[in-house]
């Protein structure tokens, strides 16, 4: 049943050796930090002063990390979009938009990675945001594609490719309305599995949800309902349940499982890190400070994407 959306274990119909394999997204793309700041609360880890030197710093080590270990790392300057963008679609200059360098939220690849489906913010801090993006994709070769016009959807917060499967994992709730998958599984005919979220510690799926490998995910367990975690245990065979205290505390969740071996993460999580190499996984762990006083860690400062190999498909350039 491609293009169906499955919200319960006990509809499940098919095995994960059924679904159809998945070359994963191999691009990181970044965005530069110069207008990082909190200057607004939506969610409830956001406040203190940001130290924009210390925040430049942490962001480049991250960048370092997947230097290292990804295929090809993108970084996408706001200033050079802005002045790339014509008059009418000039909304907020890029200093108005101190959450923009959290990218994973302006959108997700489409499963053959030449695409994004590109996100609705749901806070009116950062709607201007996907604007950005949208113009950064055209210029890049990557085709877009837009939900239906007020559906919620904040992109690779919510919607987690499941490693090496054309199954997506749809959290909704807070930030991302339930029809937005509806509306992705019926246009990229594949299946999505949606994950409801009530607790506002997780308001997006990545800091509660975090897949390693095929058969693997660390999860926040309290994030979910029971049916959410049956689903999960229905579909991986390796739950690993990070720590409460690290998974709000040093958003513990908010990785990156870069090739299925190698993981980054937010450093001063060290349980979290002693679960990982217990079941075999390598981590770098990365300062994320400055960032966490804005709700987000190393995997919201990214997004995955394909090679964007066919150039304004969907653009008409
Ligand atoms: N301050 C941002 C917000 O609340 C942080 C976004 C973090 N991104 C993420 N994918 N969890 O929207």
């Amino acid at each position: 049943q491609v293009g169906r959306v499955y919200d319960t274990a006990r509809v499940l119909d098919f095995d994960l050796e059924s679904i159809p394999s998945r070359q994963d997204h191999e691009t990181v793309l970044l965005v530069s930090p110069q207008y990082f700041d909190v200057r607004y609360h939506i969610n409830p880890y956001m406040g203190g002063e940001v130290d924009g030197t210390a925040a430049t710093e942490q962001w480049e080590t991250l960048q370092e990390a997947y230097e290292e270990y990804a295929s090809r790392v993108l970084v996408f300057d706001p200033d050079e979009v802005w002045a790339s963008l014509s008059t009418e679609r000039k909304t907020l200059p890029p200093e108005g938009l101190p959450d923009m360098v959290f990218c994973a939220n302006h959108g997700v690849a489409t499963p053959d990675g030449d695409g994004v489906v590109l996100a609705a913010m749901s806070n009116a801090e950062r709607v201007d945001e996907p604007t950005y993006f949208g113009a950064w994709c055209q210029e890049n070769g990557y085709r877009t594609m837009s939900l239906a016009p007020g559906t919620r959807f904040e992109g690779g917060g919510d919607a987690i490719w499941h490693p090496g499967r054309e199954l997506l994992w749809g959290g909704y709730g807070i930030r991302s309305d339930k029809r937005a998958y509806d509306e992705i599984a019926d246009r990229l005919g594949v299946r999505v599995v949606t994950l409801e979220l009530t607790d506002e510690n997780y308001y997006h799926l990545d800091v509660c949800f975090a897949p390693l490998d095929e058969e693997t995910v660390l999860i926040q367990s309290e994030a979910f309902t029971d049916e959410g975690l049956a689903t999960i245990h229905a579909l991986f065979e390796t739950v690993i349940d990070a720590p409460v205290d690290e998974s709000t505390g040093g958003l513990a969740c908010n990785l990156h499982s870069v090739d299925g071996e190698r993981v980054i993460m937010s450093r001063g999580n060290p349980k979290t890190a002693a679960l990982l190499e217990a079941h075999g996984y390598e981590t770098t762990a990365v300062c994320t400070d400055e960032f966490q006083k804005a709700g987000g860690s190393v995997r919201c400062l990214t997004l995955s994407l394909g090679d964007g190999s066919r150039p304004g498909y969907l653009n008409g350039r």
